[in-house]
């Protein structure tokens, strides 16, 4: 069989990315160009700069995605590119690049899911991974629990009433006085402190048992800190973090092993930034070793937005036949599954 080869292109939010896949599998590489440094400044990310930085980086991260795979732009059989969910200012810039390589080169267009793009991260470093398999996707803006019955079939079987688990690391890290990027501040604080500590509440949604609900959490961690205050108390800011992060990973395990048990599935997988939480991966570990489950992770580098991820699911949606035309728009907020 010949070799499909991606260019893989991602600007949904604050990443400029670019990567070369093989095979839907084999990343050649994959380049990432953040703005973190830059959205610090401001303690969170701003839409306006974002894209500005995006039009600077953009050729430049494409161009050494191409030579670090030592491959032309001729070589390539599609360009992948995120189209949605993500800010519009910042999708346009990839879309429109995109856009203009396909039509100058004539390089069919691949319009990719950003979060269809995480779940499918996991296909580049496990090869033995196959649908169907139960995944958890915990990113900045999603929380979902879903099966994927094929390669870009989809079933949400459990989501988010409101806060993501990335806006809520984000949200409580704000609180607490680490800034920004919340998850990863949060996550090495946490080691130092007790997650026993403070009993900060674990909702469910009264009959839907896949779904999850963090606000009512969030709520609880800025009470207790406004209690605190009020008293004159100290906060110690490890437990704080520790605990909320316990709150958090119990109801993502129990609810994903729950559904695995009744849907009967082997095979679970996470996705997203929090991905790469390490209480979230140990706390999964544990769970998936008691049901009999096997786990799936991608490497943290895949977690947090990238490109590779992109041609990972660019590859299997252009086998499918899957083009989209010069008419390819963004979609801020483009529905999992929706083509
Ligand atoms: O998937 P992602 O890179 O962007 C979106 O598509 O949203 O996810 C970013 C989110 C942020 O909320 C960030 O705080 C969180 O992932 N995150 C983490 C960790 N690393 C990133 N949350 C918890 N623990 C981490 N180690
Ligand atoms: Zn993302």
């Amino acid at each position: 069989m010949e070799d499909t080869y991606i260019l893989a292109i991602e600007s949904s939010c604050d990443e400029t990315a670019a990567a070369v896949v093989k095979n839907g599998r084999t990343v050649l590489s994959n380049v990432i160009s953040s703005q973190i440094a830059l959205h610090t400044l401001y303690g969170g990310v701003v839409p306006e700069i974002a894209s500005r930085k995006h039009i600077e980086k953009i050729n430049q991260v494409i161009k050494e995605a191409l030579s670090e795979a030592n491959m032309e732009l001729n070589q390539m059989d599609a360009i992948g590119v995120t189209y949605g969910p993500g800010l519009v200012g910042a999708l346009l810039v990839g879309v429109a690049e995109a856009k203009a390589i396909s039509y100058a080169s004539g390089i069919p267009l691949v319009g990719v899911h950003h979060i269809e793009g995480h779940v499918s991260a996991n296909y580049i470093e496990h090869p033995e991974l196959e649908p169907p398999f139960l995944c958890l996707i915990v990113s900045g803006g999603h929380t979902h629990l879903v099966i994927v019955k094929e390669y870009g079939v989809y079933e949400i079987i459990g989501r988010t009433h409101d806060d993501a688990a990335g806006e809520a690391y984000d949200k409580v890290a704000r609180a607490i006085g680490l800034g920004y990027p919340g998850g990863p501040k949060i996550d090495k604080l946490a080691k130092e402190g007790n997650p026993q500590a403070i009993a900060f509440p674990r909702a469910h949604v009264e009959g839907c048992p896949y779904d999850f609900s963090f606000s009512g959490l969030k709520s609880a961690v800025l009470n207790y800190l406004h209690h605190a205050e009020q008293l004159g108390e100290e906060v110690n800011r490890a437990d704080v973090a520790a605990s909320f992060q316990a709150a958090v990973v119990d109801v993502l395990v129990e609810r994903t092993l729950h559904a695995a048990k009744e849907y009967g599935i082997k095979n679970v997988a996470l996705a997203g930034g929090v991905a790469s939480n390490s209480a979230l991966r140990a706390g999964m570990e544990a769970g998936c070793k008691k049901a009999g489950c096997n786990l799936f992770y991608p490497s943290p580098i895949f977690c947090t937005d990238n490109a590779a991820m992109i041609g990972a699911a660019a590859y299997y949606e252009y086998k499918k036949g899957v083009r989209h035309g010069l008419d390819l728009n963004a979609v801020p907020n483009l529905k999992i599954g929706q083509r």
